[in-house]
């Protein structure tokens, strides 16, 4: 443990000890702006001993960054409700990082039944390196479907467009007085969908070869690095599994591992952020390393990792529906071991009970702090799961 208490150098940033908060998203933003509760929710995170804290995913200025409505954004009266959480983190001794991200083909292709609920912009075509679209899932013992062609491949013009998206956010979280960024590259959004070779059939030079499928990723580093200073520390978040398939890999290997974060490391990211399933499972067959290990190990970049830390390991030998289905029951919801705050709308819940459905569900509207259960429009056939149930919802 003692490590975790010694401070870290990342380019111009001293963090106090190595407990990081990761970035969880509350679905709770009205237009893209965070309500004033969320300055002292963050803060409270510094207060208890985070050395740092890093924003729930925040959509940049690409006007198909965003899925949901309640997303929050780091444009305009957005990046004013970020400087105030950054403010508020400060005061409590702790550093802070947003987390930029564009949703891709996360977003889904069908429409809502309440209008209220529509998708932003969805008159626009969304991003992916190759149109294809799948549902999220949360049952990791189905199958995933294919995914299915819904939208043109990105052009070249709209690649650049998107890097130029992430290059002005990372300014912007520099400018509002962040302390680094975040770079959302995992979990199936669009920097993990030109990773994946099941979602990027391209055959330009963004497509086929690891080479190429990481262009993109190591554009927007660079983009990133070229418009904020030499010392602003850039993080990228990335991970194998996918909302739309928990068994993907995007590297085999740790060659071909190397072949995606040596590049990366080049082009300007000073940490890796590893997001797993499962922490302590090694990465690799013949080594006992994680997935952070190796890419300490590949980059000589610090890495940082997650993956049900402090969810009991009974809960995780079973099934995610056992899981479920225990806690329905009436099991212990502490025994996941999440708290209070953590608890958001259960859409990977639902979305796995009722695979392959579209997302319905209304806005929260809800402070950070505020625990009463969400109302959900249940999608069909899914019966409700318990409040207790709903505290387990998994990640984005
Ligand atoms: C409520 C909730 C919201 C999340 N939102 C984000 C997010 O905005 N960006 C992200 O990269 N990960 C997000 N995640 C994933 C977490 O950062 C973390 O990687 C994940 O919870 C795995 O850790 P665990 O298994 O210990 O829960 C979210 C997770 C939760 C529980």
């Amino acid at each position: 443990m003692s490590p975790l208490f010694t401070p870290l150098q990342i380019g111009r940033l001293t963090l106090g000890n190595r407990f990081v908060m990761a970035p969880m998203g509350r679905g709770s933003a009205s237009d893209g702006v965070l309500s004033p509760a969320y300055a002292p929710y963050y803060a409270r995170r510094a207060a208890g001993g985070a050395g740092l804290v890093i924003g729930e995913a925040t959509a940049i200025d690409h006007p198909t960054a965003m899925h949901m409505r309640t997303s929050s954004t780091i444009y305009g009266q957005g990046a004013e409700a970020w400087a105030k959480v950054a403010d508020a983190v400060h005061a409590a001794g702790g550093a802070f990082m947003p987390q930029i991200w564009h949703a891709a083909l996360m977003r889904s292709p069908y429409p809502a039944e309440d209008p209220k609920l529509e998708m932003v912009n969805r008159h626009l075509k969304s991003m992916g390196p190759s149109g294809l679209y799948m549902p999220g899932l949360i049952d990791p013992s189905l199958t995933p479907p294919d995914p299915v062609q819904v939208e043109e491949p990105m052009t070249a013009a709209e690649i650049d467009e998107c890097i130029a998206s992430y290059a002005r956010a990372a300014a912007t979280a520099m400018a509002i007085g962040c302390d680094g960024v975040n770079i959302h590259g995992a979990h199936g959004y669009l920097i993990d969908e030109f990773l994946w070779s099941r979602f990027n059939r391209r055959t330009d030079k963004y497509g086929g070869s690891i080479a190429n499928r990481v262009r993109f990723a190591v554009e927007v580093v660079a983009a990133c690095r070229a418009a904020t200073a030499p010392d602003f520390p850039i993080m990228l978040r990335l991970s194998q599994w996918k909302q739309q398939d928990y068994r993907a890999r995007i590297a085999e290997s740790a060659g071909e591992l190397a072949d995606i974060v040596v590049p990366l490391a080049e082009a300007g990211a000073d940490l890796f952020d590893c997001s797993t399933r499962r922490f302590w499972e090694p990465e690799f067959a013949g080594s006992d390393l994680s997935l952070s290990g190796w890419m300490k190990q590949l980059t000589g970049k610090p890495t940082m990792m997650v993956g049900s830390l402090g969810i009991a390991r009974e809960v995780l030998e079973k099934d995610a529906m056992a899981a479920l289905r225990a806690v329905a029951a009436g099991g212990k919801a502490a025994a996941l071991g999440r708290s209070r705050d953590d608890r958001r709308p259960a859409a990977h819940a639902r979305r796995g009970a009722a695979a392959f459905q579209p997302r319905r569900f209304r806005p929260a509207g809800r402070g950070p702090d505020d625990d009463r259960q969400p109302r959900f429009r249940e999608p069909r056939p899914h019966r409700r799961l318990s409040p207790a149930c709903r505290s387990i919802a998994p990640s984005i």
